[in-house]
């Protein structure tokens, strides 16, 4: 059928590296090379620069190009490529956590002068958690940094990555010299000076040919041979079957602002990627080539323009083909609705479209009817997995500051919970409300966004809590769980599904809990 040969061609994935280690300077040179752009500079860096945090202008800046580089898809020897921006920026990390249940894959960023840091360990972890298959991406060659045997260590131990090495770098730094792409068993030659001209890597077949040492010099060819036995010997072989089962993770390297070593990773990517993949809902499996559309909203963006409060809510397609105009059933919400002006991505714009097809993300304007973890279907009453929400690591209560705008300031609240910009709970005993955060700067947007968006005026009071934690009780009448509730009774609430949540104020009282009251589990994480 055509539609599986569309589904066949995407690629969707999302770029994860800490702050710093090239992704935007990455997906650029992709995008280049897919033709999407016609020269660099033209990806807006979607981060929050040192020193800005508490620059409203700085933010507003930033939600208008996140909204830009949310999706950036292009074409490249076939297939269809959609990249998801994920921010790098360790505040934003729920929102990097959340769209990485829409991608397919990913591609890890690694600085080598830095080599692996703590936001790429706890991005890689989610992606082990969730089973997405990681390709590693060892950037800014042309700088001194560590030695590619020690790099190649440090992930397998800081990551736990089972590495096998596709380029291997020759020369570092100052002495750069290129890239032996192992896989196609060619070099390509670096030169600092052509930064945006690509040059035609030369094929090397056999590495013991005397040619190597003219192009490269004695040293160098002497060094590649050896340090090329020692990875045939030291590292798995690549195996695309391992790779997609996340059992290996294929390893490149280069220079993403010299262009460098980018090709070979998108040449080696559309290879090898995975194409759309099964995702699980409340009831079965759902595969992308089935027949029925079906998708689920993985980010909201609330519209720039005050005066007008429409947002962007971003589907992932999970299977089948979405028309423009066709009926589909909003799960939750129990209702039919349809869309006359579906939105699709490209590098530089967004476009209505007529159809999208599984694997691709479309944008879906939205008037307050969504909410994050939404599922569209034909009509099948099912919900997708996978968007749960972690306990977030900061607390504060949050009092309306202007009584005559009560109302406002509920609807402002419950609408940017709904985006994802923080989570809300309410204590059960006397109704306050709670808001979580992971980074302490979005308390200054949710009140910059109530007050410019919805004329309400907010203050905060500190609430000190270590974690909240999902309640599960495995009798809810025992007199167990009832005793549980009394006596603590200050700190449970719940959240905006209801859910019930144990705002604990230490990993003591978590562990004195969970001895005390043994068949009440608790979770860091919504869905369990
Ligand atoms: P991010 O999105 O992961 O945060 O990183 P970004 O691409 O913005 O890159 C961070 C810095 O690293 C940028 O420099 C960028 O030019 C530089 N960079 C990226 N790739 C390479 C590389 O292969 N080699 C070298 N030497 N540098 C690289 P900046 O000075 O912070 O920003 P800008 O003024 O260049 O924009």
């Amino acid at each position: 059928m055509a539609f599986e040969k569309e589904i066949g061609k995407r690629k969707t994935f999302g770029i994860i590296a800490h702050p710093d280690a090239g992704k935007t300077t990455l997906t650029e040179k992709l995008l280049l090379f897919g033709g999407a752009i016609q020269e660099a500079g033209a990806v807006k860096s979607n981060k929050i620069k040192k020193g800005a945090t508490s620059d409203f202008m700085e933010i507003e800046r930033q939600r208008g190009i996140s909204v830009a580089t949310s999706v950036l898809a292009f074409e490249y020897k076939g297939k269809k490529i959609n990249i998801l921006d994920t921010p790098g920026h360790k505040d934003f990390a729920e929102d990097t956590f959340r769209t990485l249940t829409a991608v397919d894959s990913v591609i890890v960023v690694v600085d080598v002068a830095k080599g692996v840091e703590e936001q790429t360990e706890k991005l890689v972890e989610v992606c082990r958690m969730r089973n997405i298959p990681m390709l590693v991406f060892v950037n800014k060659m042309d700088r001194e940094g560590k030695d590619a045997f020690d790099l190649m260590d440090e992930i397998e131990l800081k990551l736990g990555l089972r590495v096998s090495p596709l380029s291997w770098p020759i020369g570092i730094g100052s002495s750069f010299k290129g890239i032996y792409d192992i896989r196609q068993k060619s070099i390509g030659l670096f030169s600092s000076d052509n930064k945006q001209k690509i040059s035609e890597p030369v094929s090397f077949s056999d590495l013991n040919h005397p040619d190597l040492e003219e192009i490269i010099g004695s040293n160098y060819a002497e060094n590649i041979r050896e340090e090329i036995n020692i990875v045939n010997e030291v590292y798995p072989e690549f195996s695309r079957e391992e790779y997609l089962n996340c059992n290996l993770q294929p390893i490149f390297f280069g220079s993403a602002l010299n262009n460098f070593g980018v090709r070979e990773l998108l040449d080696a990517f559309v290879e090898i990627a995975p194409e759309p993949q099964p995702k699980e809902t409340d009831f079965r499996t759902v595969l992308p080539n089935e027949n029925k559309f079906s998708g689920f909203v993985f980010k909201i963006h609330a519209n720039m323009d005050p005066k007008h409060r429409d947002r962007l809510a971003f589907v992932k397609v999970v299977s089948g083909k979405f028309e423009r105009n066709k009926n589909y059933l909003h799960v939750r919400a129990g209702r039919q609705m349809k869309f006359s002006s579906p939105n699709a991505f490209f590098a530089d714009k967004k476009e209505v479209v007529e159809e999208s097809y599984a694997g691709d993300i479309i944008g879906l304007h939205d008037t307050g009817n969504f909410r994050i973890g939404d599922t569209l279907t034909e009509g099948e009453n099912m919900s997708f997995k996978g968007i749960p929400s972690f306990s977030p690591e900061f607390f504060r209560y949050v009092n309306n500051a202007d009584p005559m705008k009560a109302k406002q300031l509920e609807k402002g609240i419950d609408q940017l919970m709904d985006e994802g910009v923080a989570q809300l709970f309410t204590l059960e005993y006397n109704n306050r409300k709670i808001i979580g955060t992971v980074g302490a700067l979005q308390y200054e947007v949710i009140q910059y966004r109530l007050e410019h968006e919805y004329g309400a005026k907010v203050n905060y009071e500190n609430f000190p809590v270590y974690k909240a934690c999902w309640v599960e009780a495995e009798d809810e009448k025992s007199e167990e769980f009832k005793e549980f509730k009394r006596i603590k009774q200050k700190y449970l609430a719940r959240d905006k599904f209801d859910q019930l949540v144990f705002l604990a104020d230490s990993s003591f009282t978590i562990q004195m809990s969970l001895e005390k009251y043994p068949s009440v589990k608790l979770h860091y994480v919504s869905e369990f």
